[in-house]
Formats: C-alpha cells, structure tokens, sequence
C-alpha cells in the first residue's frame, strides 16, 4: 500500500531515515564505536588474510559498489576493483582464496550478479553478498549475507534499496577497518556517531527537499539532455542521478567525473544544457568548483547542490540546493536524496509512470 503517497517511489523514497536506521541499528555498539557483523561469515583471521577485493553488481548497485571502493581504499587500505555484473563473467578473473568478492544486488535474483557470483565461488574466493530480500537465490548460495534492511521496495527505480546498500557497504569498511586496525578507534567512534546522526538529518530535511526540487523540476521539465558532475565518492552519486532521470523521465541523462568534463562532454554545452554538480566542501571541492565555472563561461544553465554555509556557490550557479554539513565520507548518500526527489518530479510532470517505466523490470531475472 501507498499509505497516501501518490506513487511507491515517493513512499520509499520518504522512507529511507527509517530503513537506513534499520540497517546500521543492530549493527554497530555507538557508545564504544564497536561493529559486529558476524553473518559475514568471516573471522578476523579471514579478513586479516584479504589480499585483494571485488565488487561486482548492475544499474544502480553497481553505482554503490563504485563509492565504496573509495572507502575501503581510504580507510582499510586494500586495493578494490569494481565490475558490472555482466562484464565480469565475460572475462579471464584472477581470483583466489585471498580475495573477498561482494556482489551486491537489492533482488538477489539478477542474473548477471547471479552468474559473476557462481563464477567467484567456483575459483575459492571467499563470497559476502550484500542483498536486500531474504532468502533470495544469491544468499542460498554464498558464504555469508550482509542484509540491507530496506523492507520491499516496490517502485522500479531503486532509492532506498540503494542508501541502504551504501549504509551497508560504510558499514562493511568500519568493520573491515576496525579488524584489520587500520583506523583509530576515536575516528572510527566519530564516523559512527556520524551514521547514527544521518536519519535525523534526513528526515528533518527530506520535505523542504521536495519543494525545492519540485521547482526545479518545473523549470527543466522540457529539457532533452542533463549532465550530472561530481568528483570523488561523489561521482557515483552523478551516474545514480543520471540514471534515476533517464529510467522514469526518459530524459537523456549523463554522469561524469567533472574532471574529465575537458576531455568530450565540454562540446555539448550551450545556453540549452542543464549541468547538475555536487559541490559539498571536501577535498576536491575547489576543483569541482573550477569545472563548474568552465561551464558557466560556455552558458550551460548551472545547478549546484552544495555546502549550506558556502557563500561562493551562489555566486557561480543559476540555482544552488543548500544541503546540511556532515561527515564528508557520508555525503553520497545524503546528496542522492534530493537526486531522486528530482528526478520523481520531473517524471511526475511528465506524466511518466514513475512506479513502472516502460522496458524496464523491477528484477531481471534473464541475462
Ligand atoms: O536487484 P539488483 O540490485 O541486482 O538490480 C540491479 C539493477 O537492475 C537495478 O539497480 C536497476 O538499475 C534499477 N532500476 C535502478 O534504479
């Protein structure tokens, strides 16, 4: 049941404080910054001997993969590589029993992330799924199961299915750090309370978001094409906003990083091209700030979603989205809120059937 919301995506949408808090809630102890995630499977042994990991899933969870290869390079310190499901069992693997696959899928029923997974098992890698429904096909299969506790999500497009499984993957790395001891234990409590504090943020900010993007949306209702920018743990959140706009609003859509704006993507803006970017204050903020302003001296109309408190911003962009400072690593997954407000809007405006857009399915099942 829609419980009164127009459309399952806006519901879900509206629901991620609560699932958000579900799936960190059992997880972690705040007031001594410990996790425990026994249903990994794996015992500090396992995890001291990982050499190596690999992320592997499609659409929208590949995306979340994508953000957590820069927290688990950042904080564990082991390399990471990230594959789309369907390139990954197409391809020589060089696995062993010392590398940690993790496909990642809401369904636990994607045939690719189905077959890459069968794959990883066959060559003695150790196998953790990150799934979201219980007692899916992939979790009968593999080692150990990291459950997102995001309830059903009924609407094609993924949101809360897909915070949650950024939630797990933060977790996943605090954990993996907190083993292997590559971060203090006062920065590993900062990042907790950081994550406990992220559904109150959210859900104090989530109705003012949806105003404000309904007026974006109102103003690039008729555009064609959209680009999304954004660097760092952030750029993945670019390719989430861009798929969340092409698959219910059948507006053609991009992501880059902003970085290589310089390298084709520059020639297409004029006067008629709306360039989102995510600015928040970070380390890479300056050069995020430098790419946007290249496309303002080209005329492209500007939306920046950024730091509330910067004064800069404002200055440079048609429309800016103040958005709550906080923890830096969390970012993408507060920034990808308002993304998919947007897009909902602008596909509500259209007259889309945003809870089943056309072609798509809401697991697929066939290679
Ligand atoms: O169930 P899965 O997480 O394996 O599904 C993967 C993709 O099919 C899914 O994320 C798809 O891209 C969504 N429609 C995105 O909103």
């Amino acid at each position: 049941e829609k419980s009164g919301y127009t459309h399952f995506m806006l519901k879900e949408i509206f629901e991620q404080p609560q699932a958000i808090l579900n799936t960190f809630r059992s997880r972690i102890d705040p007031e001594h910054g410990q996790l425990c995630l026994p249903e990994l499977g794996l015992s500090d042994r396992d995890i001291k001997g990982i050499g190596r990991i690999v992320l592997l899933a499609c659409g929208s969870s590949w995306h979340a993969a994508l953000v957590a290869k820069y927290w688990l390079e950042q904080w564990v310190g082991i390399p990471v590589e990230v594959d789309i499901a369907s390139e990954f069992r197409y391809r020589r693997l060089l696995l062993d029993k010392n590398v940690l696959v993790i496909p990642i899928t809401q369904s636990g029923e994607t045939a690719d992330t189905l077959a890459g997974t069968r794959l990883a098992l066959k060559s003695g890698a150790k196998v953790v799924a990150i799934c979201n429904v219980l007692g899916s096909t992939i979790t009968r299969e593999v080692h150990g199961t990291l459950y997102t506790h995001a309830g059903p999500e009924i609407g094609v497009a993924s949101t809360k299915a897909f915070t949650c499984q950024l939630v797990a993957l933060f977790l996943l790395t605090l954990y993996l750090a907190q083993v292997r001891g590559t971060m203090a234990s006062r920065e590993r409590l900062t990042m907790i309370e950081s994550l406990v504090e992220l559904p109150v943020v959210l859900e104090r900010e989530l109705p003012g978001w949806q105003e404000e993007m309904e007026r974006l949306a109102e103003e690039f209702v008729k555009s064609r094409d959209f680009l999304f920018l954004a660097r760092g743990e952030n750029f993945p959140i670019a390719l989430e906003g861009a798929l969340k706009l092409k698959e219910i609003s059948y507006i053609h859509a991009e992501g880059y990083a902003a970085g290589e704006m310089k390298h084709g993507p520059i020639a297409l803006i004029d006067r008629d091209m709306p360039v989102l970017a995510l600015v928040p204050q970070n380390g890479v903020y300056d050069k995020v700030v430098a790419n946007v302003e290249e496309v303002k001296a080209r005329h492209g109309r500007l939306i920046l979603l950024g730091s509330r408190g910067d004064a800069n911003i404002g200055r440079i962009a048609d429309h800016v989205v103040y958005l709550p400072v906080i923890l830096p690593d969390l970012n993408p997954i507060l920034y990808t809120v308002p993304l998919q407000l947007l897009a909902y809007q602008v596909a509500r405006l259209r007259g889309c059937d945003v809870d089943q857009p056309r072609n798509l399915a809401k697991s697929v099942t066939v290679e």
